[in-house]
């Protein structure tokens, strides 16, 4: 799939004041600075088209894109940023949750996943509450072009081997980097798949 046309809506506060038509969409969450928002724009090939920042904490509103007209693409604000204060993360978190919760249209969240990282207890928290919800999700392993290739794929497995400790079985998993546009064909493919459902 190619995407053609990709347009700002909306930043929206809460879930209600989210677009109101109904048409199918597709969140990107993670922690701050992760990359959710670059990945928003390699995919669309538009690169001021969401707001990103080399300062954690950037976005922080509920961030609609519409796409081709028919789907929407919904950046949203990182959780797990220590320099917040608690109140405006715990307010955050609680936005994100219940969107999550409450938006019926949503196909899939991308769990975004910082590649060199080992697993870190907020992502397995939050994939966890994701599994447990039973809200359909994916990971995205970003900012590929910062390991080597072997380095790479040896964490990407050391992660999702680590989910068989609870997990029966694993979800969809991307490997990109928005910088060399790596894994978008692969990304763009999945969500097409699912918009054909
Ligand atoms: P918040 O909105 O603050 O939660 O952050 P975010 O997850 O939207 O991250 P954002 O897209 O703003 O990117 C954060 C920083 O990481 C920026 O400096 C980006 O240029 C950088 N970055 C994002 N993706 C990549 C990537 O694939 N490779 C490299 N090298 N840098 C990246
Ligand atoms: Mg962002």
């Amino acid at each position: 799939m190619d995407i053609k046309k990709a347009q700002f809506v909306i930043s929206a506060p809460t879930v209600s004041l989210c677009p109101k038509d109904n048409k199918p969409e597709f969140a990107f969450i993670g922690r701050s600075n992760v990359g959710k928002s670059s990945l928003i724009n390699m995919l669309c090939n538009h690169k001021g088209l969401a707001k990103t920042s080399a300062t954690p904490g950037k976005t922080l509103l509920i961030n609609h894109f519409i796409i081709n007209n028919e789907w929407y693409l919904v950046d949203l604000p990182g959780y797990g940023y220590a320099k917040r204060s608690k109140t405006v993360q715990d307010k955050l978190d609680k936005m994100i949750r219940s969107y999550i919760l409450q938006r019926e249209q949503l196909c899939n969240v991308f769990v975004l996943i910082d590649i060199r990282h080992e697993q870190q207890k907020i992502d397995r928290e939050f994939v966890d509450w994701l599994g447990a919800s039973g809200i359909p999700f994916s990971i995205v392993f970003t900012k590929a072009d910062k390991l080597g290739p072997v380095k790479a794929k040896g964490n990407v497995k050391q992660w999702m081997d680590a989910l068989l400790d609870t997990w029966e079985t694993l979800p969809p998993y991307f490997i990109t980097s928005s910088e060399k546009k790596t894994g978008k064909d692969e990304v763009l493919n999945y969500i097409d798949e699912i918009l054909k459902e």
